[in-house]
């Protein structure tokens, strides 16, 4: 049995304890969090041992799940890599370049297994799509949320816009070009919506709209490339393929379109979306890369790179960000 020790349960701590319960070949050895008022409601209702001491529950265990707030990231998974424990932590990695950096560093010298949580990569439309021969020309973001208080210590940047720039990055495999920006302090003090367009050596152009002062929710990529349309909806959880229809292409929906070359039919297919938990996905993915001692899905770099674009970008923002008052 993998031993697991939770740091942080609050709202989402609470989702991983529901699936770590669930999955098999874990121990689930107890949890750490400061807050009595949060601890006593787990234990209630998890029958959970809680650890005062986090030290003393990373002794205790093999590997630690972090959910605590990314202020906490840093120091957390610095403790738990020198004990040689293996770490999962929530997006984003660490609050400081700096920090990313270090962990990346302690991580490789330590040979711990470590993966950040970039949820949306074990989201079934993106499952249901990332085998294809992407190849995008560009590319259309929009990740709209109604405003909530939590995640507000960080800007929309760092708190939703980071899901697509790590998407983005697995997708489009060339280095940043350029990125420019402009963003809106709307109800906090840093920006709460943001327009970001990054160019990629290899020509691909990302243009990524992300909102938390939104009135209606929207979660969709929409990838552009020479032989298709991709939509990933992550919200609806649903995918569309649009291209010219090939022989042998089934379960399609076709049309014909007249264009001054003749007749070309177009083909419209969704593709089965898997009925699974993204989050369960993750978790699972992390113990097997423990026991089967293989790379994470999502890795220290990965985690590093993403946010090495967000800070980019709010450089950027930081010359054209429109403050509220
Ligand atoms: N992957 C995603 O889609 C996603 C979604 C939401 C939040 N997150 C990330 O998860 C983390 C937690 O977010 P949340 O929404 O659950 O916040 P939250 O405020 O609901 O919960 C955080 C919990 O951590 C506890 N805590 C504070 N300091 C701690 C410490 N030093 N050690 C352990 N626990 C500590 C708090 O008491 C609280 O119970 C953040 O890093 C956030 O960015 C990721």
């Amino acid at each position: 049995m993998l031993k697991i020790g939770v740091f942080g349960v609050g709202h989402l701590g609470k989702f991983h304890l529901n699936n770590w319960k669930e999955i098999s070949g874990i121990e689930l050895v107890g949890f750490y969090d400061p807050s009595d008022e949060i601890a006593n409601e787990v234990i209630q209702k998890y029958q959970l041992t809680r650890y005062t001491d986090p030290a003393e529950l990373m002794d205790a265990v093999d590997a630690v799940d972090i959910v605590a707030p990314t202020t906490h990231h840093f120091h957390l998974c610095e403790k738990a890599i020198k004990k040689g424990k293996h770490v999962f932590v929530e997006k984003p990695l660490a609050n400081t370049m700096e920090e990313a950096r270090q962990l990346v560093k302690l991580t490789n010298e330590s040979g711990v297994k470590f993966q950040v949580g970039h949820v949306e990569r074990f989201n079934p439309a993106f499952q249901a799509v990332k085998h294809l021969d992407l190849q995008p020309h560009f590319i259309e973001v929009h990740r709209l949320a109604q405003f909530n208080p939590r995640g507000t210590e960080v800007s929309v940047i760092l708190d939703l816009m980071i899901h697509d720039i790590d998407i983005i990055l697995s997708v489009v495999k060339s280095d940043v070009r350029t990125i420019s920006a402009s963003g809106v302090g709307v109800l906090t003090e840093t920006p709460d919506i943001a327009n970001v367009r990054i160019e990629f050596n290899n020509g691909c152009v990302a243009n990524l709209t992300s909102s938390r002062i939104s009135m209606k929710k929207m979660r969709k990529i929409r990838l552009f490339q020479k032989d298709a349309y991709i939509g990933i909806d992550f919200l609806e959880k649903k995918a569309e393929i649009i291209k010219l229809k090939e022989e042998g292409d089934t379960n399609v929906f076709a049309f014909d379109i007249e264009t001054n070359s003749g007749t070309k039919t177009i083909a419209v297919a969704n593709p089965p979306v898997p009925e699974v938990n993204a989050i369960k996905e993750e978790l699972t993915a992390f113990r097997d890369s423990i026991l089967n001692n293989t790379r994470t899905v999502v890795s220290e770099h990965d985690g590093l790179m993403a946010m090495d674009v967000a800070h980019q970008i709010l450089e950027k923002i930081g010359k054209n960000v429109i403050s509220h008052g």
